[in-house]
């Protein structure tokens, strides 16, 4: 295997298969281990590097599989164990890396060593987790008013008085990561998938594990007590050596939401983590100057650690970019509640369409969510007494809409992803969104998808360098002669001059570049 093989996490294409809206074989509704086998060809097909599978692990599914009830299976809602490891053999065979998600924070309520720490007092278990006594002459006020990160409290009582700390829902008790039982469950978790042949792991929560044990309060100009604590980093440390020890091409990637690029640099340290999702252009408005902020932040701080850039448009945790880029503001972020608001979803496809040449041809890895290559939109017309998504209740968001089954074929729901009803439901028009309607139709999303992760392995050179067309444009190079041009003006630009144009995220205007649209082209 070459150098460049096994450092394959550098420049990626990493698509995230969400196993409750990929396909379902099994007819009840929810995705499942033998849906995704039946429609690998869908992701050979489209060309991508590898998968990350979201948690398929058995679960009470209080927060959608990310309340863990035991790492070592899968739930029988998406299959079995013997199933996960026919998938991992069948991704490898197409040529396509797994990445499974581990949830190290907190596990699900259901999990053994939670209800043995519920059970007894004396129990092992219980310094697994935090109980703490509670505040006030009965103790019946929380130990702290610490806010949860779905929003609201963080605290809840047992029968024997005492309290637990859960910064999710209170189905994911917080483990203690100053045990050392905790430390070593998890290192065999790994061992345990990276015997089964996965390529990485994806971190949830990467910044949240380690707490200080005083339990101070939130305060502005204090350390925080429970995000980026610098403990965290010799969790990672010991997690790098694990995955080391497999001959250097696993990969750890972490989920670390964090405003401070240098302390979110911290991770990727050499001796760390591998990669993280750098969630800042998702987060950034679509607007020249600022998206060209977020590229050179995001590059610069990579470069100081020699770690390889992520580019995310989207996950099963924001609101899809179609819809965001279709709205006035085009922001996101958790606190901004934009659901309801006008959407104009052709705008949005059209700068769906151009945002994907961008973050296929920026150095580093590009993640895709699965039905952004079809260019699926928020379905924001869900009943509210549909929605699972604990989030929704808290903070008056939920994330369900783009969790939607994915539509494959035919013209009405459920459009081939099960005979039966979806787990949610999905919008009629998706009728020309579907995998089938775009294969073979030059102009759909599907095809361009196909088209640049082809010419993404192809063409792109390893150096990057801006090129200058003005504020309203960003453009750049890849190599010598590779230029990506996205026009973010309101009027169309002339090209620069050019050998071949390789590929358009919409119709030119003769040699002229529309707006909110991209070319990957030749220069001459
Ligand atoms: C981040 C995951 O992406 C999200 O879906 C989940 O709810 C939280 N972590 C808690 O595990």
């Amino acid at each position: 295997m070459s150098d460049k093989d096994s450092q394959w996490w550098r420049d990626a294409v990493i698509y995230q298969v969400y196993p409750r809206s990929y396909a379902d074989a099994n007819g009840d509704g929810v995705g499942d281990i033998a849906g995704i086998r039946a429609r690998l060809g869908h992701l050979r097909d489209l060309g991508v590097d590898a998968i990350w599978m979201s948690p398929w692990y058995p679960s009470p599914m209080a927060d959608a599989g990310y309340d863990v009830a035991d790492f070592r299976d899968i739930d029988p809602v998406f299959g079995s164990l013997a199933e996960a490891e026919a998938l991992i053999e069948e991704a490898h065979a197409a040529g396509i890396r797994m990445i499974v998600d581990i949830v190290p924070n907190h596990i699900s309520s259901e999990h053994p060593w939670f209800k043995a720490a519920l059970k007894s007092k004396e129990a092992k278990e219980r310094d697994y987790f935090w109980f703490r006594p509670g505040r006030g002459e009965n103790g019946d006020e929380m130990p702290t008013d610490w806010r949860g990160e779905f929003g609201g409290t963080t605290w809840t009582r047992t029968p024997d008085g005492s309290w637990y700390l859960h910064l999710f829902t209170p189905e994911q008790p917080d483990l203690n990561w100053d045990h050392p039982d905790v430390r070593a469950e998890f290192e065999s978790i790994l061992r345990f998938w990276f015997d089964r042949g996965v390529d990485g792991i994806r971190i949830d929560s990467a910044a949240l594990l380690l707490k200080d044990p005083e339990l101070p309060e939130v305060l502005e100009d204090t350390p925080h007590p429970f995000h980026d604590l610098d403990g965290v980093h010799e969790v990672y440390r010991a997690w790098r050596r694990v995955s080391d020890s497999y001959g250097g091409d696993r990969a750890l990637i972490g989920e670390v939401w964090m405003p401070d690029i240098e302390r979110f640099a911290n991770y990727l340290r050499p001796d760390e983590l591998h990669a993280a999702f750098n969630f800042d252009l998702l987060g950034c408005a679509w607007d020249p100057e600022l998206m060209r902020e977020s590229v050179d932040r995001t590059l610069l701080a990579h470069k100081a650690i020699g770690a390889p850039a992520t580019w995310v448009l989207s996950n099963h945790d924001v609101t899809r970019h179609v819809t965001r880029y279709g709205r006035e503001n085009t922001t996101f972020s958790f606190e901004n509640n934009l659901d309801g608001t006008p959407v104009d979803l052709e705008l949005g496809t059209r700068r769906a369409r151009a945002a994907a040449l961008l973050s296929l041809s920026l150095p580093g890895a590009a993640y895709i969510y699965q039905g952004e290559e079809l260019g699926l939109w928020e379905n924001e017309n869900i009943p509210p007494e549909q929605f699972q998504d604990p989030m929704w209740g808290r903070r008056g968001h939920s994330r369900d809409g783009c969790r939607v089954p994915l539509p494959w074929t035919g013209d009405e729901a459920p459009f081939g992803f099960t005979t039966a009803t979806p787990w949610l439901p999905q919008p009629a028009e998706w009728k020309d969104r579907t995998a089938q309607a775009q294969t073979g139709d030059p102009n759909s999303m599907l095809e361009l998808y196909r088209s640049a992760i082809k010419l993404r392995h192809a063409s792109l050179g390893p150096e990057f360098s801006w090129l200058d067309l003005g504020s309203s444009v960003l453009a750049f190079c890849r190599g010598h002669d590779f230029a990506c041009v996205l026009n973010m003006s309101g009027a169309p630009i002339a090209l620069p001059p050019h050998r071949t144009v390789l590929l358009a995220s919409g119709p030119l205007d003769g040699d002229r570049l529309p707006p909110d649209t991209a070319v990957w082209m030749r220069l001459s």
